[in-house]
């Protein structure tokens, strides 16, 4: 497995921009370590938002490994960190493992591709029924995916090739999904994972 060092996208765009680099005010710094990382999200969302927080993350996957956990039948979800205000997930999906097609109940999620290849994609209802897929992408090891409230169907798919870890954090706790009927796009409210 990989165990290239990760790197924060808001470190990469002060080192490009002079300005962004002077106006430390509005940026978080640098985050290196899980521990660091849940001391900032208990200090709360701030004026940034979870989001900044999480584009701040630049850890190695060494230091995410001993939570991860494998099952060849399907992806495990394993939690971090859980707090009234938000969970920090580790998800692991072995070779061709996928989530089903879903999203968060309207809450606000953030996703980090820790190592390996996932396609990630979005959809929409379409107008007659079913569902129209809007954008499918491999992100790049160590960006952040945003799921807002009002656009967030998709479905995060292992394409290999080998194992892959995503680091999710849900606002607040997610405890019920939607899951979309890929034919029909119809929902159904389940319990998260199935
Ligand atoms: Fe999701």
């Amino acid at each position: 497995m990989s165990s290239s060092i990760l790197i924060g996208m808001d470190t990469f765009a002060r080192w490009l921009d002079p300005f962004a680099r002077g106006n430390t005010m509005t940026r978080a710094h640098t985050i290196r370590s899980l521990e660091e990382l849940i001391a900032e999200l208990d200090k709360g969302p701030g004026q940034g938002g979870h989001g900044r927080i999480m584009r701040s993350v630049a850890i190695d996957v060494k230091d995410v490994l001993g939570f991860a956990t494998w099952n060849p039948k399907h992806y495990t979800r394993n939690c971090i960190a859980q707090r009234e205000g938000y969970e920090l997930l580790l998800i692991c999906y072995e070779e061709g493992q996928r989530t089903s097609i879903h999203d968060h109940d309207s809450l606000e999620a953030h996703v980090m591709l820790v190592s390996g290849t996932m396609l990630e994609e979005r959809f929409t209802t379409a107008a007659g029924g079913g569902l129209h897929l809007v954008r499918a992408t491999e992100p790049v090891v160590g960006t952040v995916s945003t799921f807002d409230k009002a656009h967030s169907i998709h479905r995060y798919s292992n394409v290999g090739p080998g194992r892959s870890m995503t680091l999710n954090l849900y606002a607040p706790p997610l405890l019920k999904w939607r899951v979309y009927d890929e034919r029909s796009g119809r929902p159904i409210v389940k319990p998260i994972g199935t």
